[in-house]
């Protein structure tokens, strides 16, 4: 995944996907939407503020016409939107997903044992996926000015090549990456969305956190990884 434009489907029309699908449009590539309601006249609406070429058709379809797959769904939905995919094999997905529920209590809390990035792949196994994107807003995706400094983007998945050309990808949009490892580490990268919606459960509106990482120093001595006490 150099520079070059592709086509790129985008699953989701939402938030998410019409985020990504807007910035990858600007930047020259060729967006197809899978929508489960292709025609319908929000997705009319977001194909044609996409604009660039823009197009949307059924989710197999939208897939079909591409080697990247953004993958923009709710977990709640995402076996299902998986399985509208169809053939999949030697396609990357760029899994934007968090496996989030709200509990009992009123907290968000992971609604998986693994991770939703861990289930895409399970769920898909001829194609690679990568996940990126899933600690950041929408509309700082939109707009990564709006977040008034950098923003990192972790990324895990287990194909080193794919890994970095989703990077390189994401770079473009105006982002840092930072590899953080394979892709059994989505878990990591899931929970830590869980910050960014803080703000909204005690009612601060007004309010938002986004990540910017570095690599730091690891401890001189480690006794391994252990509970501490
Ligand atoms: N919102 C954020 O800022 C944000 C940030 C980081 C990560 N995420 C993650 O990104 C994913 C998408 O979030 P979003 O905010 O874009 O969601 P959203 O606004 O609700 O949009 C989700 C889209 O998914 C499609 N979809 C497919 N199957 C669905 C189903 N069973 N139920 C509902 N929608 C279904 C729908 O498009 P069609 O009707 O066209 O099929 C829908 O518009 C989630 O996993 C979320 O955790 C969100």
């Amino acid at each position: 995944m150099s520079n070059a434009t592709k086509t790129i489907a985008v699953i989701g029309t939402g938030r998410m996907g019409g985020a990504i699908g807007g910035r990858l449009a600007s930047l020259g590539h060729t967006v197809v939407y899978g929508s489960r309601s292709p025609d319908s006249e929000e997705t009319v609406a977001l194909v044609e503020k996409t604009g660039d070429g823009a197009t949307a058709a059924s989710p197999s379809e939208a897939a079909a016409a591409a080697d990247i797959i953004v993958f923009a769904v709710p977990w709640a939905g995402a076996e299902e939107a998986v399985n509208s995919l169809g053939t999949v094999d030697g396609k990357t997905i760029i899994d934007v997903t968090n496996a989030l529920s709200f509990g009992a209590h009123g907290l968000m809390e992971m609604a998986s044992d693994t991770s939703s990035g861990e289930s895409i792949q399970k769920w898909l196994p001829g194609s690679t996926v990568v996940k990126a994107f899933n600690t950041v807003g929408f509309h700082v995706i939109a707009n990564p000015d709006a977040a008034g400094g950098p923003v990192s983007v972790p990324i895990v998945g287990d194909d080193a090549d794919t890994k970095t050309a989703v990077a390189d990808l994401v770079q473009t949009f105006g982002f840092e990456t930072i590899d953080v490892g394979p892709l059994v580490h989505a878990r990591a990268l899931e929970m830590m969305s869980m910050i960014y919606i803080v703000p909204y459960l005690q009612g601060r509106k007004e309010d938002a956190f986004e990540y910017y990482l570095r690599r730091g120093a690891a401890p001189k001595v480690s006794a391994g990884v252990r509970a501490a006490g």
